[in-house]
């Protein structure tokens, strides 16, 4: 099972300085869960706060063996929650977690923040 982890307490452009109303990770959460809906073995669930509050909106996938990746500076769209999913799959379907440059979703390019090894 590959999960998506989005933060649901990111926030983004002037919010973030403001902090009022829902942050605009809530909405991201949401996008992201109809738009893995149909990708089968994949999960989304959200958590608040992925410490990469100031390029936010952020998320994270990974799967049991798999090299982990977090992303961010998204705006929390229906595009961005595409994009998220369609990277998802491509990163279910391979046996390490390493996707080719050439098949990522335009939408990710540019939002990879950190990616973490598996443990042994
Ligand atoms: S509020 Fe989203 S990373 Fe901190």
């Amino acid at each position: 099972m590959t999960t998506i982890t989005i933060c649901t307490t990111c926030r983004t452009g002037k919010d973030r300085e403001t902090k009022l109303g829902t942050p605009a990770g809530e909405a991201f959460l949401q996008r992201a869960q109809s738009a893995a809906a149909s990708e089968p073995g994949l999960s989304v669930r959200g958590v608040a706060c992925l410490m990469g509050c100031e390029h936010g909106c952020n998320a994270a996938i990974t799967a049991t063996g798999k090299m982990t990746y977090v992303l961010g500076r998204f705006d929390g769209t229906n595009e961005d929650a595409e994009a998220l999913a369609g990277y998802a799959r491509l990163y279910a379907e391979s046996d390490t977690g390493s996707v080719p440059y050439r098949q990522w979703p335009t939408g990710v390019k540019g939002h990879f923040v950190a990616r973490v090894p598996p443990v042994d």
